[in-house]
């Protein structure tokens, strides 16, 4: 597949936004992920709940998903990319984790919690990142919920060779069976983050944060069987 080889070439050549006493966008975007995330799953039962992550990139998630209490054996994560996959098991040594395209894979049955984190703007082939999206809806269980976490627009407009952004509106339309809810515009542009860290203002984001004004649209969508 072309969006794959693509991808494999763009994390290669990919400059690490790691967080310093310089940079502290990197963590405070983390942080408010985190709370979102602790938020959406307040009422699940973490230490019992069998994960799916898709796209599990290097694991970055997956340690979060473990601070807030789902255990190693309850964890499967998909990874394509080898590079990526290996460094996800170094980390991550105890997980069941699978280096592979997601929808050649055969699952072992439905989990409570699957995410794509991000991996669905990565994916600019809208017949695979839809499919992809099919697939991850009916790999949850019967009180399960998927997680997308990703840049929302319904142009569907490529935010550069490698990211396309993805339609609200058709992953409502084709979610329509399902409980949907939608976690909208939650962190305020980059831009003005990086800015603010810099100038040591970072106390201000939560407040132009709240605006939405000055928001990306970065959306959390959680899609739940109808019961
Ligand atoms: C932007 S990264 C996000 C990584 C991780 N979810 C995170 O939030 O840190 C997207 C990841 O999805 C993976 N990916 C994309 N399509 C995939 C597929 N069909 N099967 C498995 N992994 C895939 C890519 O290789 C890449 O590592």
């Amino acid at each position: 597949m072309d969006d794959l080889k693509r991808m494999r070439d763009f994390y290669d050549s990919r400059k690490k936004n790691t967080w310093s006493i310089f940079n502290c966008y990197p963590y405070w975007l983390d942080c408010k992920q985190t709370r979102t995330l602790t938020n959406i799953l307040k009422l699940s039962n973490l230490e019992k709940s069998t994960f799916l992550d898709i796209g599990a990139g290097e694991g970055n998630f997956l340690c979060k998903m473990l601070s807030l209490g789902i255990q190693y054996k309850n964890i499967t994560a998909i990874e394509y990319l080898e590079d990526r996959y290996k460094k996800l098991i170094g980390k991550l040594p105890h997980i069941k984790s699978i280096n592979d395209d997601f929808l050649k894979v055969k699952l072992e049955g439905t989990y409570d919690i699957v995410t794509l984190m991000a991996v669905l703007t990565s994916v600019t082939d809208n017949e695979i990142r839809y499919a992809i999206f099919d697939k991850a809806l009916n790999s949850i269980s019967s009180n399960g919920m998927l997680i997308l976490y990703d840049y929302f627009d319904n142009s569907e407009k490529f935010l550069n060779d490698d990211y396309r952004t993805l339609s609200l509106t058709k992953i409502e339309e084709l979610a329509k069976k399902y409980h949907i809810e939608v976690y909208k515009n939650v962190y305020i542009k980059s831009r003005y983050a990086k800015g603010l860290c810099k100038l040591k203002l970072q106390s201000l984001i939560p407040l132009l944060e709240s605006l939405k004004i000055f928001n990306d649209t970065y959306h959390f969508v959680v899609i739940k069987n109808a019961k």
